[in-house]
């Protein structure tokens, strides 16, 4: 077991090796248990992280604010358009002046070229750790998240289980592409043999699919990438489906819209669902477009782990915090 994560970054999922992820995931489980039994876990008292959110989120900050206060900490909420960046404030002075400040420098920015090279340039200037709470390229608490639920359904050996990451519809707005390129990068590691599927102007970061066939070489799973929902539900043991923009393809959103509207078909309903296996669990990191990406049937029905899926962001983020903020 690699324990040795104090100070440790977390702004990309290969950033902690498969043995810390594995100290991760056991550190949540115990963490996990010990909220359940009522019993304090105060690793971080005194300790203050900051929280910058540069775009909405309802799970991501529940989660790391009240992960903090169960650790005995706090978690100072920061919203970007009341600081003074946009009046000066660079990527340097927000890191080396917050490193000064807080224990731990959480951070929220999506916006596509900007949001990924921003959470670098302040971890280069802060003395403390940044944590990604998501930004163009990744999301990778919600993927420890999405590990941590798999492992409680499927158990701990997941090898020549298939788990399906699918683009899905949605019409509200276009989401970022993070989350499929960190599922893509940290579920080889356990095994998982992945099929991605999406319309062709969907594909991903072309960086970011070497790397995950490297992944997939290295740990000897299969990575298979197809145009077809329905082929690639066919006998999964997991089904992560979701929408994200066209963004390798167009960052016109009003392209990408036009785009995004030919496919309203790839949505996850029950007909779809049934040509998986029996036993099959549907995943969604939220928030989802109900009966435009997922039919409520799905999403509410008996194959669905959404919930214990976000709770698990909750146990993921307090292990991680514990671990590197001591
Ligand atoms: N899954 C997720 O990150 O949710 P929020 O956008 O609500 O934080």
């Amino acid at each position: 077991m690699q324990t040795d994560l104090r100070g440790r970054d977390l702004i990309g999922d290969l950033d902690f090796t498969k043995e810390e992820v594995e100290t991760v995931i056991d550190v949540a489980f115990d963490l996990k248990r010990k909220r359940a039994m009522g019993e304090p876990h105060p690793y971080l008292r005194d300790k203050v992280l900051a929280m910058l959110f540069f775009f909405s989120s309802t799970r991501t900050r529940g989660s790391f604010e009240a992960g903090m206060a169960q650790l005995g900490g706090h978690a100072a909420f920061i919203e970007s358009r009341t600081t003074q960046i946009s009046h000066g404030d660079t990527e340097k002075e927000m890191g080396d002046i917050f490193g000064r400040y807080f224990d731990g420098i959480a951070i929220r920015h999506v916006d596509w070229g900007i949001g990924n090279r921003y959470l670098n340039l302040v971890a280069e200037a802060s003395r403390v750790p940044v944590l990604n709470m998501q930004c163009d390229f990744y999301h990778p608490f919600q993927i420890l998240a999405d590990l941590m639920t798999v492992i409680e359904k499927k158990g701990r050996d997941l090898r020549g289980k298939r788990m399906v990451v699918s683009w899905a519809y949605a019409a509200s707005y276009l989401k970022p592409i993070s989350v499929p390129q960190s599922l893509i990068l940290q579920m080889p590691r356990f095994g998982l043999d992945l099929v991605l599927a999406h319309p062709p102007e969907f594909s991903l970061m072309p960086e970011i699919m070497d790397q995950a066939r490297e992944e997939a070489r290295k740990h000897k799973t299969s990575f298979e990438v197809v145009d077809d929902m329905e082929a690639a539900f066919k006998d999964a043991d997991i089904l992560y489906a979701k929408s994200w923009g066209p963004l390798i393809t167009t960052t016109d959103p009003d392209e990408g819209k036009r785009i995004q509207d030919q496919y309203q078909d790839w949505i996850t309903d029950e007909r779809k669902m049934a040509l998986a296996k029996d036993d099959s669990i549907y995943m969604h990191p939220l928030p989802a477009d109900r009966n435009i990406e997922v039919t409520d049937g799905v999403i509410d029905g008996p194959h669905s782990v959404v919930f214990d899926e976000a709770e698990n962001r909750l146990h993921v983020q307090k292990a991680v915090m514990a671990l590197t903020m001591r």
